[in-house]
C-alpha cells in the first residue's frame, strides 16, 4: 500500500506524463470522476445540483506551482469571476486556493499580495476564502500569511492542518488562539518520518486528537474526511460533550463516498463539498489515486473504453 502511494505520489510531479494526460480526450474522460469540468460554467453547474441537496461547496481552480507571475495573475482572475459567480447565483460556497498558484514560488510578497485581493472580494460578497495546505516546505509561511489576512479580515480566511504532520498539535493550538478557521485532512503529500508520522494508525490517532480540540473551541471548523472511523470519532465527541451539531461542517472531496454524505446530511449534519474544476487537473487527480489505490482499476477500466 505504502509503495503504491508514493508511486502515485511520484508520478503526480511527473511533466511528460501530465502534459499527455491533460491533452487526451480518455484522460479528461477518467479525470471527471474526480473534476466538476474543465471550464467555469460547469463548476457552477455542479455547485447548484449540490446546493439543491442542502450541500455547500468550495471551489476549487485547479493549478499549482506557477512559473510566471503572469500565470499567478491569471489564476488569480478566475478566482475573481468564481467570486462574483457565486454572488450574483447567490450559491452556497466559498473558495479554496494555493499558494503556489498565487505565485508562492516567485516571490512570497506577490502571493500575500494577490491572496489579499481575493480575501477582500469574499469578505465583500459574504463569503470566505481558504487557503489549501501543501507540502511541508510551505507550512510555516503558509500559517503566517493566512495569520496576517486574518487579522486584517477576521473570520473571512481559512487555514488546512494536516494531521500527518508531528507539529500540528502546536499550530492548532496557535490557530484556535487567533480565532482562525481549520479545515482539518490528514494529508495528502509524500512527507519524511523526521516530519510526518509514518503509521496510519498514528496519523488517525492525531486526527482524532486534533479533532477534539477543534470541535470544542468556539471557532467554525471543517472536518475533511472519508474515513468513517474519523467521521464516528467526531460524532462521539459531539454527543459525549452535548455540542450543537451546525458547530462545524463535514467536508468531503467532489464524486467520493456520495453514500456517506447524503447520510450525515440526513442526521443532521453540514456538509461542504470540495469543487475542483479546469484542465490542470492531472496533479490532483494523481494524489486522489494515492490516497486509494483501487480506484485505479476504475481509471483502467473507463480509459479503454472508446
Ligand atoms: P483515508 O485516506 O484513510 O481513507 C479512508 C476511506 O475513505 C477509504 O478507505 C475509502 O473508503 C475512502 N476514500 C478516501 N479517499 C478516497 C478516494 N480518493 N476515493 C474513494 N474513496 C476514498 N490534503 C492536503 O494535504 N491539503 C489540503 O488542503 C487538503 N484539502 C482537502 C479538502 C477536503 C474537503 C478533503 C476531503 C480532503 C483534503 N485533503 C487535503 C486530502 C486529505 O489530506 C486526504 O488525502 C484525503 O481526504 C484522504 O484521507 P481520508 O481522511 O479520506 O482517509
Amino acid at each position: 500500500m505504502a509503495i503504491l502511494r508514493s508511486t502515485f505520489i511520484s508520478l503526480s510531479q511527473n511533466q511528460p506524463l501530465r502534459r499527455f494526460s491533460e491533452a487526451s480526450a480518455a484522460g479528461r474522460r477518467v479525470s471527471s470522476r474526480f473534476v466538476a469540468g474543465l471550464e467555469i460554467e460547469e463548476v457552477l453547474r455542479a455547485t447548484a445540483e449540490l446546493n439543491r441537496h442542502g450541500i455547500a461547496a468550495t471551489l476549487d481552480s485547479l493549478g499549482e506551482n506557477v512559473h510566471t507571475p503572469e500565470e499567478a495573475q491569471h489564476s488569480a482572475a478566475i478566482y475573481h469571476q468564481l467570486l462574483d459567480a457565486i454572488d450574483e447565483r447567490s450559491l452556497d460556497s466559498n473558495v479554496s486556493v494555493k499558494l503556489t498558484q498565487m505565485g508562492m514560488d516567485l516571490s512570497p510578497g506577490l502571493a500575500e499580495q494577490i491572496v489579499g485581493g481575493l480575501v477582500e472580494h469574499a469578505a465583500r460578497v459574504g463569503t470566505f476564502l481558504r487557503v489549501d495546505m501543501e507540502g511541508s516546505a510551505y507550512t510555516q509561511a503558509t500559517l503566517d500569511l493566512v495569520c496576517r489576512l486574518h487579522q486584517q479580515f477576521p473570520g473571512r480566511v481559512g487555514v488546512v492542518i494536516q494531521a500527518y504532520l508531528r507539529r500540528s498539535a502546536d499550530d492548532v493550538r496557535m490557530l484556535l488562539q487567533e480565532g482562525v478557521r481549520i479545515r482539518l485532512c490528514k494529508g495528502a503529500y509524500q512527507e519524511p518520518a523526521s516530519l510526518a508520522f509514518p503509521d496510519k494508525a498514528e496519523v488517525d490517532a492525531n486526527y482524532v486528537r486534533l479533532t477534539e480540540m477543534l470541535l470544542t473551541s468556539s471557532v467554525y471548523h471543517g472536518i475533511a474526511t472519508h474515513d468513517p472511523r474519523m467521521i464516528a470519532a467526531a460524532e462521539k465527541i459531539v454527543q459525549d460533550r452535548s455540542l450543537p451539531r451546525e458547530g462545524f461542517e463535514f467536508q468531503m472531496l467532489y464524486g467520493v463516498r456520495r453514500d456517506l454524505q447524503r447520510s450525515l446530511l440526513q442526521q443532521g449534519y453540514r456538509m461542504r463539498v470540495y469543487v475542483p474544476f479546469g484542465r490542470e487537473w492531472y496533479p490532483y487527480f494523481m494524489r486522489r489515486l494515492a490516497e486509494r489505490p483501487a480506484n485505479v482499476l476504475f481509471l483502467a477500466k473507463n480509459f479503454f473504453r472508446s
